[in-house]
């Protein structure tokens, strides 16, 4: 076994979803590289070192710059907001780390081409973390797509909703809701979500060309965590934009923070010219798939429980039947990385493919300001 020595940089959401993975990965997937919880990062020491003893690593760095200069670090994981992504990653790269970064992977595009610059400069293995990607009912879809089922795709629909910022009292700033703060997010909705969703959908149906969008901000002042002064929000609140992809199709995209009653459903629906396929995040394990060609008296729309051996990842998983969650898209990334370690293969997404769903953002976002359809 070869160690993978991980830094990690933030132990909110992402640290501890990350730091499960990397704990289980080699349990359920044979890789040569084995991940070692070598260093947490976090500003604060005493909240790092409660961290790093809950969940195993062996030491605790309070400034990310000390810890790149450290020759027992193999690998970063960027867990941090997005404001923080660009500055290091590049400065990892320079000291030839490996960096396993969080979505989006930037603020906008020119700081995604810096970031991509720079570990293609360095040469050194990079990834960002759709992890929507690794989910076996998508990874299904991908392959009943690539294998012409759907025939030629007409329509890609998808939506990404949550309703937690409707309280006008939510603040923004602050450790629980950067989001909502431009500087430190850099857009709302459209970075968080939809990033997601055209992730998917640029891996599923390929790439986008042009797209039309809105944009709206139904609270314009909130109070900021921090200082408690009011300041004017500048961050989407909602997004819907509609596209052509390169093969011809439509595309439909909406998401809100704004959707009472929903926390996070994450759907998407695939049209094609012989089948259609549709997902949806509350029923993670389920592909639902109508196939024209089936005999007319039982076509219907079929719900496919993927937890089958052979299915994508679920023949290293439980017996056929039993399912499993959102925290194995990050088990299967890590075992995807370890894997592209293996083999010399670049791990996907890489930063520059990742870049690709950050030129969709920016022209969705300026499509909306300028109220025109804009080229990708
Ligand atoms: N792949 C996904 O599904 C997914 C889900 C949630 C978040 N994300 C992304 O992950 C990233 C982090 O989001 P989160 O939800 O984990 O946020 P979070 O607020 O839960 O955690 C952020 C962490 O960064 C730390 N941090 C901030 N500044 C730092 C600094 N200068 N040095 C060291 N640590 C610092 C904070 O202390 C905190 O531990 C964001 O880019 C977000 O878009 C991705």
């Amino acid at each position: 076994m070869k160690p993978l020595n991980i830094g990690m940089i933030g132990y909110g959401f992402m640290g501890k979803a990350h730091t499960n993975a990397y704990a289980q990965a080699n349990h359920f997937f044979e890789s040569e590289h084995h991940p070692v919880l070598k260093a947490l990062c976090a500003r604060n020491k005493e909240k790092a070192q409660h961290f790093a003893d809950n969940w195993g690593y062996e030491s605790i760095e309070t400034d990310w710059r000390e810890m790149l200069k450290r020759d027992d670090i193999d690998a970063v994981d960027i867990c941090t907001p997005n404001n923080l992504h660009k500055e290091i990653a590049i400065e990892a790269a320079k000291a030839g780390k490996m960096i396993l970064c969080e979505k989006p992977l930037a603020m906008n595009t020119a700081e995604g081409e810096e970031m991509c610059k720079a570990v293609e400069d360095a040469g050194v293995a990079n990834m960002v973390w759709y992890n929507y990607r690794r989910v076996p009912a998508v990874s299904l879809a991908k392959k009943l797509i690539d294998e012409g089922r759907l025939g030629q795709i007409f329509h890609y629909r998808a939506n990404f909703l949550q309703d937690w910022t409707i309280n006008a009292d939510v603040p923004v700033g602050g450790a629980a809701t950067w989001r909502l703060d431009a500087e430190a997010a850099g857009s709302g909705v459209t970075g968080d979500l939809l990033a997601h969703c055209i992730d998917t959908a640029l891996w599923l149906n390929g790439g986008i060309a042009d797209v039309s969008a809105v944009t709206e901000t139904f609270v314009k002042e909130r109070v900021n965590a921090e200082t408690g002064e009011k300041q004017p929000v500048k961050i989407d609140d909602a997004c819907s934009f509609m596209c052509h992809f390169d093969n011809g199709s439509l595309g439909l995209f909406e998401s809100t923070r704004y959707a009472r009653g929903h926390k996070a459903l994450y759907t998407l629906e695939v049209n094609g010219e012989h089948a259609s396929l549709r997902w949806d995040l509350h029923d993670l394990h389920r592909l639902e798939y109508f196939d024209h060609s089936d005999d007319s008296v039982v076509r219907g729309w079929r719900s496919i429980h993927v937890s089958d051996g052979d299915q994508p990842y679920m023949g290293n998983w439980w017996v056929p039947g039993l399912q499993i969650g959102y925290e194995h898209t990050f088990i299967h990334q890590v075992a995807d990385f370890l894997k592209s370690l293996d083999t010399g293969e670049p791990a996907s997404p890489s930063f520059r493919e990742a870049l690709e769903t950050q030129k969709v953002c920016d022209a969705v976002l300026a499509s909306a300001d300028e109220r025109a359809w804009k080229n990708v």
